[in-house]
């Protein structure tokens, strides 16, 4: 039987996370990225979550079918395409018409984006139905729970072939209306943003915060471990999409937050943010 297949457009945090769990479950993946630079370290990114999974499930996992592009072309024919590119909705706004340009007539587009209204990605395309927010978390192949969005044009075809995706990958979700940030973003990114304020302060480093979070209200992580995770310049990206959208206060991004991109200090992704990392 032929594997089933998908693109993953942006390898990038999420997208590496994503094209990985989605060969994991089997698809055939073609990733792409207008930058190659982003498609060697994705290669890396993805062997160790790989090498992760196979730790984790203490057995050898399939080999991974992925290929990879810059060509956007390249995602002629997949069944679904999962949108991960950079969180600016001008350029993903740009974006769409071409990327409808290339694909069938019917090929579902999961927009994987923390905060733009999928609405406002649907209206640049002929086939408005075709877009669905699928809200993906990182490590994708460790958190079972999606945010899915249905915007108002969503067709129920749409809707289908991202169920179709998620139970091949053996997730669950939640699917909830289209408004910016959605649920996770609009409640998380004012909380990093103020956890961000408390560090800036002095009246606890990043470790105390989460510890709190963590032994105090029964979270797995802390928001500071999570902005690491996310990558502080999405983290900001998302603040600038959301103040765009709200006007309010709490989407303003703290000083302390830019300072940090303006450092390089992006989180894991550049080995230091909140706190340090060894490169694994
Ligand atoms: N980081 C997370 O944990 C997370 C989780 C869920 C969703 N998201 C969302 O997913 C998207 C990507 O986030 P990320 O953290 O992976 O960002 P990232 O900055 O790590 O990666 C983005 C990638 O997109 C590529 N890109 C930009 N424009 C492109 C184009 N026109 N064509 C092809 N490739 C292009 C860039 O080269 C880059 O490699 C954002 O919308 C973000 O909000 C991020």
């Amino acid at each position: 039987m032929t594997a089933p297949t998908i693109g993953v457009l942006g390898a990038g945090v999420i997208g590496s996370s994503v094209a990985h769990a989605a060969a994991a479950a089997g698809y055939a993946v073609t990733l792409v990225d207008s930058d190659a630079t982003a498609l060697d370290t994705a290669r890396t990114t993805i062997r160790r979550h790989q090498r992760l999974a196979t730790l984790l499930g203490g057995t050898r996992t399939r080999k991974l079918d992925i290929r990879s592009s810059t060509n956007l072309a390249a995602l002629t024919g997949v069944e679904l395409v999962v949108e991960n590119t950079t969180e600016s909705e001008d350029a993903k706004r740009a974006l769409y018409p071409e990327l409808e340009r290339v694909l069938a007539a019917d090929t579902t587009i999961a927009a994987n984006t923390s905060a733009v209204p999928i609405g406002r990605l649907a209206e640049q395309l002929t086939n408005p139905g075709r877009v669905v927010g699928v809200h993906f978390m990182n490590p994708v192949d460790r958190i079972d729970m999606v945010e899915v969005v249905r915007g108002k044009a969503s067709s129920d075809a749409a809707m289908a072939d991202v169920d179709t995706m998620l139970r091949r990958m053996g997730k669950q979700s939640v699917v909830v209306e289209d408004a910016a940030g959605f649920v996770i973003n609009r409640i998380l990114m004012p909380v990093v943003n103020l956890a961000a304020a408390i560090v800036s302060d002095k009246v606890a480093t990043p470790s105390q915060v989460d510890d709190l979070f963590k032994g105090c209200l029964g979270h797995k992580s802390g928001p500071l471990r999570t902005a690491d995770l996310i990558g502080i310049d999405t983290v900001v990206h998302t603040l600038e999409v959301l103040h765009d959208h709200y006007g309010t206060d709490e989407f303003v991004t703290h000083p302390a937050l830019r300072r940090m991109v303006d450092q390089g200090l992006l989180g894991i992704k550049s080995g230091r943010g909140f706190y340090s990392y060894d490169g694994n």
